[in-house]
């Protein structure tokens, strides 16, 4: 298994280059499925997560093939819908967009239960509570999700979500996109990559319509045709990069952003006393004072990102006083906080809250990635510790930064991959977000 070695305290200096955005492309690569022809993608993270969906549609029949680094040609003319790898299929958490994107097209979906990074339950019912009001009939057995449209194919409904939920929201968009009529899905969530998604499938002559706010309405249309589509930045792992100076100090200028999609992240970094100045399609981040206490409440976009929720609680393990930091999404997402008490952080979690006392300074230790940013959590910390950190389980960061150790590398941090042989009883790759 490979970890990382950070020998810490360093401060970071240079630029930044932003990837396309993980949980745009994992909706992104299955909406492909929806067309018998070519999608040409770019912008696509070179990360497991898109790595897999790509095998995924390519053991059922698809055609994928990578023009360069980021872009890759996807033609699912003769994908068959009993073809699916259900191995890999487990291991991803964005399998569930598939049975948005099978029913679509042919009528009828197998999938598995979705993996997921083990922050508490991920539940799907929203996502069947959408299918069946689409005229689905749809059957949770033995790990498997069945679902199967009925003779006149599915047919719009006005959906109301009981949860803001991104994945349900896509997965219905997914289906809705061929169903006959209109489809309203109200409560639905109004991340960036949701409006990523509506973009993509746009251009594949699909009528979606309000992405990005509360209420999007989608137009059945007979037919999805050959589309492109460039991936908008990842919002999670420009903010990643950003607390990653906030905590170990410097000045670095983080390329190919939107900084709108960021305006939570920065605010709340400001008010912790960073600086950061705002341009076209980057920030410069810069902090070499004290960093100040804040509250933290992660909620569903425009709010705080969950998924930033790690990596900001770091930073405030080294602030000037008592922090609180309110999980607004996920029931269980600290676990992360464990390791970096090994660290000399001082926390205390008490279910969704987490009460931060600031330490002048990390030290140093051997940690784990409990899950993906639970990973980015502790890099940050290793970054900004004194003395060296040793990452295990580092599989589960990959799966969602592209090259973040020649990224860090690149703007001065000292980190190093080094791949170690397998314990023989170290159990498959685990599940993913
Ligand atoms: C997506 O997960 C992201 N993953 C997660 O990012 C992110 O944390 C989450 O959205 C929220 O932004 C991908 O896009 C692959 P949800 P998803 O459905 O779709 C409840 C990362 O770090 N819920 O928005 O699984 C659920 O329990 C990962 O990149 C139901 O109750 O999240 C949670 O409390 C981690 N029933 C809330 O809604 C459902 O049917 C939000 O979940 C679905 C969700």
């Amino acid at each position: 298994m490979d970890k990382y070695v950070i020998n810490g305290g360093r401060k970071l200096y240079g630029e930044v280059e932003i990837s396309g955005a993980k949980n745009a492309a994992v909706a992104i690569i299955p909406a492909a499925l929806m067309v018998d022809g070519v999608c040409r993608i770019e912008n696509i993270p070179q990360i497991s997560d898109t790595d897999m969906l790509l095998t995924i549609l390519s053991e059922m029949g698809a055609k994928v093939r990578m023009l360069n680094r980021t872009t890759v040609e996807i033609d699912c003319t003769s994908v068959r819908k009993d073809g699916a790898p259900f191995e890999l299929m487990r291991k991803i958490r964005a399998s569930y967009y598939l049975i948005g994107a099978m029913l679509g097209r042919f009528g009828s979906a197998k999938t598995t239960m979705p993996g997921g990074c083990n922050f508490g339950v991920r539940p799907i019912d929203q996502h069947i509570k959408g299918m069946t009001a689409l005229g689905a009939h749809v059957e949770v057995k033995g790990g498997f999700v069945c679902a199967d449209c009925p003779e006149q194919g599915l047919t719009g409904a006005k959906i109301y979500l009981d949860k803001v939920s991104v994945g349900a929201t896509m997965n219905i968009m997914l289906a809705a996109t061929t169903a006959k009529g209109k489809t309203t899905i109200e409560n639905a969530a109004r991340e960036p990559h949701i409006v990523d998604l509506a973009n993509f499938l746009n251009s594949m002559g699909a009528d979606v319509r309000g992405a990005g706010t509360d209420t999007i309405k989608i137009y059945g249309v007979p037919k999805l045709k050959s589309g492109s589509y460039s991936i908008i930045p990842d919002q999670i792992e420009a903010g990643t990069y950003m607390a990653a100076v906030a905590a170990a100090g410097g000045e670095v200028t983080i390329k190919n952003v939107i900084p709108k999609h960021l305006d939570c992240i920065s605010a709340k970094l400001r008010e912790m006393g960073v600086e950061i100045e705002e341009y076209a399609d980057s920030v410069v981040v810069r902090r070499n004072g004290k960093l100040q206490r804040a509250n933290v409440k992660t909620q569903p976009y425009p709010g705080f990102p969950t998924d930033m929720q790690p990596q900001i609680s770091t930073v405030l393990c080294m602030a000037e006083g008592t922090s609180v930091v309110t999980e607004g999404v996920w029931d269980n997402r600290y676990k992360y906080i464990s390791e970096l008490k090994k660290m000399g952080a001082e926390v205390q979690v008490d279910g969704k809250t987490a009460v931060i006392e600031g330490v002048p300074m990390l030290t140093g230790a051997p940690v784990v990635a409990c899950d993906l940013r639970a990973g980015a959590a502790v890099v940050i910390a290793g970054l900004a510790a004194s003395g060296t950190t040793v990452v295990e389980d580092v599989v589960y960061i990959e799966r969602g930064y592209e090259n973040l150790v020649g990224k860090l590398t690149a703007i001065g941090a000292d980190i190093v991959c080094v791949s170690e042989p397998d314990d023989p009883g170290i159990s498959d790759t685990p599940a993913i977000v």
